[in-house]
């Protein structure tokens, strides 16, 4: 690394200041449990697992941004790692855009990861930054879908069946996860420019399509699947246990 031309290290945003309402009542979700471990600390764990990333920024729910630093202050990271905690906002887009804002100069490459992927393995995360090191503005995993997916139209009468309207290919369709990876300057434009159009997306990825920009696929895991429902949660603590029973800890 030279003065002139430092080379732009890679930060992951963690978007966790969503309630979790899915899940049912409790705390926030990023701060429910798995095997006595808050999920956030999980999601934590498996980007700073990437030798590439050496910036977490937690974007936390904005009553619990202070227990939230303590947590993470605590958190035993490779040398590498700095975790820095910001307050979140009203939805995804908005903490989103908030941990952007708390990004450093030299941050190159930005993966946005929801703290609700707890366990995402590493070789994903590190092929989702290689892809973008290679040249790609937006990067995200993907895995076929397992079920057919059918597109509705609204109800005839009220209370009434929803009619199906089409059936896409399945095939042809992919169920993307996060880390969703990309060059800093392309991400950051297609905030800026949502900002002043008003209109969200779902995901990041979406936001840097609308620009025209290219998005590309690289393979998803099942292990980064999404915890949303209660169900999910005894999944996740299977997957753990299948872990501690082959890796010995
Ligand atoms: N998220 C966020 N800020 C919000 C809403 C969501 O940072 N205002 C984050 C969540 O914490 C989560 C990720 O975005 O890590 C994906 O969202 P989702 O799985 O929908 O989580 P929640 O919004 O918390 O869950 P629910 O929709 O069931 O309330
Ligand atoms: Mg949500």
């Amino acid at each position: 690394m030279t003065d002139e031309s430092p080379t732009p290290r890679t930060a992951a945003v963690i978007p966790a200041a969503g309630r979790g309402v899915r899940l049912g009542p409790g705390a926030p979700k990023a701060l429910r449990t798995l095997n006595g471990t808050p999920i956030l600390v999980h999601a934590v764990r498996a980007m700073a697992a990437s030798n590439a990333v050496s910036l977490v920024v937690v974007v936390a729910p904005p009553d619990d941004t202070t227990s939230v630093k303590t947590l993470l202050t605590d958190l035993v990271l490779p040398d590498r790692t700095e975790v820095v905690v910001v307050p979140g906002g009203e939805n995804r887009q908005e903490s989103v855009r908030l941990g952007l804002d708390a990004l450093p100069e030299d941050i190159g490459t930005v993966l946005v990861h929801d703290a609700a992927r707890p366990l995402v393995p590493v070789d994903t995360v590190d092929a989702v930054i290689e892809a973008v090191r290679e040249g790609a503005p937006a990067v995200v995993p993907a895995l076929p879908l397992a079920d057919t997916v059918k597109e509705v139209g609204p109800a005839l009468r009220e209370g009434g069946p929803q009619p199906v309207v089409a059936t896409p290919e399945r095939a042809r369709l992919r169920a993307v996860q996060t880390p969703q990876g990309f060059d800093r300057a392309t991400l950051l434009r297609a905030h800026r420019a949502i900002a002043a159009e008003g209109e969200g997306a779902t995901d990041c990825a979406g936001l840097v399509e609308r620009l025209g920009e290219p998005v590309v696929v690289v393979p998803g895991h099942e292990e980064a699947f999404k915890v949303t429902r209660p169900l999910d949660l005894v999944l996740a603590e299977a997957v753990l246990a299948r872990r501690r029973a082959n890796d010995g800890f």
